[in-house]
């Protein structure tokens, strides 16, 4: 039956009872609307232009005077209500939506991510600032010079005779820049000592750590470029003794409290006397083994500034003395790491260097 139609047929009383029936029915239709679209069939079927609840509304106005006030107050109490259902499912459902719209945005963070890569020093680095935080330690100050050195500070000036095979193209890199034969690549840090004692007065307390080049081919014991870390002390009644005093601290310092030093003659041009100085084996505690066959470690060669080098660089060799030392770093990094091919230390490879990862 149209609504329309309804409201002459109405009483009071049943128009009261028509609407709270509207009002549970309503309330429970918006209820279970699962979606917006459901919710809205839902308001038009109860609140809508044809709705029950609307044509008894439109009723109210020609119930009698004395009951219009009562059902008038209920029919806007429903209504009330009625909205205030439809609002709060509303915004559930619309609560809902969004939470939806976000899980599909979700990003999946369970994934183990991809960490970046954590670098680690390279060996030589360590043993480098190792070795040189010794020395500072004891008083020395870092030096540098050149890698390209010119024939009298890489040769002449550290006494080191004209035939001598290191001036050799066989033994040498030479630059070639045209129209200076004589420039090469530093065959020693020891050209630093000439050129730190050219710049300044004694006393000179230097370490020079660096890159030094020699014709050669690679293979486990040899590279064309290696890093060595040159020291040198002149000043008035320096002696031997310092030299072995320095040398063994250097030496407890940089492998344990216990070692030793022994010294052997040798010979370099440019001290006098020369040795070569050996550490008691850090790994076996002298008593030999495959890292140092016979207990004793050869490490540094060292000696007396010869008065010839003073001179050279214009210091008076009958009032000042010194003495040099030079010390292979590569050397030390195998020794130490037990790396048995001298090659890996510049090869790059990163399952080599992460093994040195937080080792400082
Ligand atoms: N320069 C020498 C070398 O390369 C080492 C050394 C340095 C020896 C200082 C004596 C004094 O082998």
């Amino acid at each position: 039956m149209p609504a329309g139609r309804l409201w002459p047929l109405m009483d009071p009383d049943e128009m009261v009872r028509s609407l709270e029936a509207e009002r549970a029915r309503g309330v429970a239709l918006f209820g279970a609307a699962e979606t917006l679209d459901d919710l809205e069939a839902a308001q038009v079927e109860v609140m809508g232009r044809r709705s029950r609840f609307s044509a008894v509304q439109k009723a109210v106005g020609s119930v009698p005077p004395e009951d219009r006030k009562r059902v008038g107050q209920v029919a806007n109490d429903v209504r009330g209500e009625l909205q205030q259902a439809l609002a709060a499912r509303r915004e559930a459902l619309e609560s809902l939506a969004e939470d939806a719209l976000l899980d599909a945005d979700r990003i999946d963070l369970t994934l183990p991510g991809r960490a970046p890569r954590i670098g680690s020093l390279h060996p030589l680095t360590i043993v480098e600032r190792e070795a040189v935080e010794v020395f500072t330690s004891l008083g020395f100050r870092v030096a540098e010079g050149p890698e390209v050195e010119d024939d009298w500070h890489n040769f002449q000036a550290l006494n080191i005779p004209e035939d001598h095979p290191a001036r050799t193209m066989k033994d040498s890199l030479y630059v070639g820049v045209p129209g200076h034969p004589e420039l090469l690549l530093r065959t020693e840090t020891s050209a630093v000592q000439i050129r730190t004692m050219q710049s300044q007065p004694p006393p000179v307390f230097v370490v020079a750590p660096g890159r030094v080049y020699r014709r050669e081919t690679s293979d486990p014991t040899h590279l064309p470029v290696f890093h060595q870390i040159e020291g040198l002390a002149v000043d008035e009644g320096i002696t031997f003794a310092d030299l072995k005093g320095t040398l063994e601290a250097f030496a407890r310092a940089m492998f344990g409290e216990r070692r030793r030093i022994r010294l052997g003659p040798a010979f370099f041009p440019f001290v006098e006397p020369g040795c070569e100085v050996g550490v008691s084996c850090f790994r076996c505690e002298g008593a030999g083994c495959r890292v140092c066959g016979t207990g004793w470690i050869e490490l540094l060669g060292a000696g007396m500034v010869h008065p010839v080098v003073l001179e050279n660089c214009g210091y008076d060799s009958e009032r000042y003395t010194g003495f040099a030392f030079g010390l292979g770093i590569e050397r030390v990094a195998m020794l130490r790491y037990e790396i048995a091919d001298i090659r890996m230390l510049v090869d790059g490879d990163v399952r080599v260097l992460e093994q040195f990862q937080g080792v400082v």
